[in-house]
């Protein structure tokens, strides 16, 4: 569902009117928010995040040319995640600070000078020191009370947080009870929400596998998974928490940091193993040495060591200056460089068409791992710019045979940072992004988008069915429920049939019967393996072997009954299963509703492709712009879709569509606007819901509005619904007076 595209070009924002920038902004104020949502909630972004930027920064220039039209709820000053309905805001008992840094030895060095010359009035001076890997995620305060974790924050400015309780209690690393004994009746543990690199990675191929965006890293990743607001998204990324500080607390936890720590594993933490107790600089170092060369195989990020005071009398008596202890620093790695060459570009065709450009590198060790292959994100990227178009590297573009500088930073995801010019063998050549997919051959496009006009950065094949690199997740995405739904037959089957070569295009599950005996095969040695696992877990033997097959025979035909009971499929439904770009399931029905038949959409579809001008032959359906046409363009202009559509339509045959409108439907005939923001539902599902009620959605108030749908930061159409005396209704409402009819 994507939100309605609007098909007027922008207007400069130095020639919009007041009361055109007032409604700039709560279209702005949706759409971000919408985008938003799909990005952190349901991540699954439905635009670039140069798009993104753009709408951003268009809001802002409209409330800086028109201050007074701020809206309640602009985007402004909330970075993605919904923070002002979001999370409650916490001041933290104690506040969470901040670490000085040391860049080299000789910091360090000057670090325990200064703890000597604090302290040499001292006559038994016997200071230690604590150094442990500084984690690279973000901090948290846990409340524990009476042993029983009462609230979460994160660090926010170091005094105000926000409480992201929910969220944190979903950690396994977390516990909800501490374990053990003796811990004082309040305590805020504190200490770092990270992500693994195994997690990060099975993260990003979800994404990819949904057509979502690209995770930069895994501390940006840590932080927007912290910041969802449904839990169960946090639950789903599995981080983890390592403990190794403490804020308010009713009683120390020991001694010294060193004790204190282990405490906290005793009460049920994670905490670092690296961490050691140690007396001079040389044994402080030394450890930082030791962490520096384990550092590639932690599975996790990190960006330094800190050293503590140990004893916390001596913490106390030493205290802070304005926001950092005196008595800690953290000593930072410096990022790591090596110079390789490129030896081969290679292309990658992502699950959803993308074509992902990988330098193919002489291997090099960066900071103890080597680095063979690295990302190059797409083709303006080669060339020297980022996706804003400003220059990267000098504007200096990558080539086969150039030598190159590599940098693993702060995230260990390696990056070519620079091109070594004079290096450049004479031979070398401009690289040649190809415009076709290397995996099937069909042409490979960079969308336009129609709201800001800009290409996408990411050129995409457009072989769409008949791609065996999109070929899966096309496969996964045609059976599932929102598309034909076809029962049994879930990823996992998908999968399997695939790789056994059983099916290869939607059509070839519709003869999946044909290969009775070769599925049954497959899923034979499925259950095999699982129960090989089973036993290798469990140690026991299996009993009853044949009962195995027969269960095999049973499960598959009801497969094949569900894929039978599917074959007349709705017309919208069947549209969206065909996973054409940008088609979403409300763009399916609208298509749908518009072409009532399969044959009539193949027909428009196809003559739309061969026209010169797209808009000469499609009709111009409200809530259908170019970016869909383009798509339509595409798909249908690619013959090898022509035939796998064929064949699809000798086993299915979409039932024509038939508009159904529900009688009884109080809002049946009538004509509603929403406008604000709505809580329960996006703008896009609203009007769908509207509009199989038999509701006309219209996008502005007037007098031949029946019915306003108000939510919060409703402006200027509520006001005109008022003035004319339609009625207006809020949300709740809506759903309430729909309810039944849905
Ligand atoms: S101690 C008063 N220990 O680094 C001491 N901080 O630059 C408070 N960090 O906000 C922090 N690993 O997010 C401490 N082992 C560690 C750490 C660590 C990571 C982070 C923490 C803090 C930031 C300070």
């Amino acid at each position: 569902m994507t939100p309605k595209p609007d098909n007027t070009p922008e207007k400069p924002v130095e020639t919009l009117t007041e009361a055109e920038a007032a409604a700039e902004l709560e279209r702005l104020a949706n759409e971000i928010a919408f985008h938003d949502e799909r990005y952190h909630t349901e991540d699954a972004p439905v635009i670039s995040d140069a798009e993104y930027d753009a709408l951003r920064r268009r809001n802002l220039a409209i409330e800086q040319r028109y201050p007074d039209l701020k809206r309640a709820d602009s985007p402004t000053g909330s970075v993605g995640a919904p923070l002002a309905e979001g999370f409650a805001k916490v001041r933290h008992a104690v506040p969470m600070l901040s670490l000085a840094k040391a860049y080299t030895d000789q910091d360090v060095v000057d670090f325990l000078e200064r703890a000597k010359r604090f302290f040499e009035r001292d006559k038994d001076f016997d200071i230690a020191f604590t150094a442990e890997p500084k984690i690279d995620g973000l901090s948290a305060s846990l409340r524990y009370e009476n042993g029983v974790f009462v609230q979460g924050a994160t660090r926010g400015d170091g005094t105000v947080g926000e409480d992201i309780t929910a969220n944190l209690r979903t950690i396994a690393d977390i516990p909800h009870r501490l374990k053990g004994s003796g811990w004082p009746e309040v305590i805020e543990i504190r200490g770092e929400v990270y992500m693994t690199y195994v997690e990060f990675e099975a993260l990003k191929e979800r994404s990819t596998a949904a057509g979502g965006q690209d995770y930069v890293n895994p501390r940006n990743t840590a932080a927007g998974s912290l910041r969802q607001k449904d839990p169960a998204v946090t639950a789903s990324r599995n981080l983890k928490f390592f403990a190794y500080a403490w804020g308010y607390t009713t009683a120390d936890p020991a001694p010294t940091q060193y004790e204190a720590v282990w405490k906290f594993a005793e009460w049920g933490f994670q905490v670092n193993p690296l961490m050691v107790r140690a007396k001079s600089v040389d044994e402080l170092i030394a450890q930082y040495r030791l962490i520096e060369e384990k550092r590639s195989s932690l599975g996790y990020d990190i960006d330094g060591v800190v050293y503590k005071v140990d004893q916390l009398e001596l913490q106390r008596r030493w205290g802070f200056v304005t926001g950092e202890p005196r008595w800690a620093i953290a000593h930072k790695f410096p990022a790591e460089q090596a110079t390789t060459t490129v030896i081969r570009i290679d292309i990658q065709v992502g699950r959803t068409g993308t074509l992902a450009p990988v330098a193919r590198l002489a291997p090099v060790t960066v900071g103890g791992v080597v680095v063979e292959n690295v990302t190059l994100h797409n083709e303006d990227y080669i060339k020297g710019f980022d996706s804003n178009g400003q220059p990267i590297r000098e504007g200096r573009d990558i080539r086969v045979g150039d030598t190159v500088v590599i940098q693993r930073a702060g995230d260990v995801i390696p990056q070519i940072v620079d091109v070594v010019i004079d290096k450049r063998p004479q031979d070398a050549m401009p690289y040649d992004f190809p415009h076709v997919c290397p995996v099937c051959g069909s042409p490979a496009t960079r969308e336009v988008n129609e709201k800001t006009g800009k290409e996408d950065s990411r050129r995409r094949c457009t072989g769409e069915l008949i791609c065996s690199a999109q070929a899966v997740e096309r496969l996964r995405h045609f059976v599932s429920r929102g598309a034909m739904d076809i029962e049994g037959m879930g990823a996992e089957n998908i999968d399997l049939f695939f790789n056994a070569g059983l099916i290869d295009t939607a059509d070839d599950i519709f003869t999946l019967k044909d290969k009775r005996v070769e599925a049954q095969e497959a899923l034979a040695k499925r259950r095999e393996e699982q129960a090989r696992q089973r036993e290798a877990v469990s140690g026991k033997e299996r009993k009853n072997v044949r009962s195995v097959d027969q269960r095999n025979f049973e499960g598959l035909d009801k497969l094949f009954a569900a894929i039978d009971a599917r074959r007349k499929p709705e017309l919208d439904r069947f549209i969206f299963a065909l996973g054409i770009r940008h088609v979403g399931d409300t763009t399916a029905a609208l298509l749908a509703r518009t072409f009532s038949t399969i044959e009539e959409f193949i027909r428009v579809g196809k003559e739309t492709a061969a026209a010169e001008d797209p808009h000469t032959v499609f009709p111009s359906i409200n809530g259908i712009g170019d970016t869909v046409i383009g798509a339509l363009i595409d798909f249908f202009g690619n013959e090898r879709n022509d035939k796998v559509l064929d064949d699809l339509l000798e086993h299915v045959h979409p039932k024509p569509y038939v508009v159904n409108v529900s009688a009884d439907s109080e809002v049946a005939g009538k004509t509603v606007v929403f406008t604000g923001s709505l809580e329960k539902m996006t703008r896009s599902e609203a009007k769908a819901m509207a509009e199989r009620l038999g509701a006309k959605v219209a996008g502005s108030v007037s007098a031949k509005t029946d019915l306003v749908v108000a939510g919060p930061g409703a402006g200027s159409k509520l006001k005109t619904a008022t003035e004319l005396g339609i009625e207006v209704i809020d949300e709740d409402a809506w759903l309430e007076r729909v309810r039944g009819s849905v």
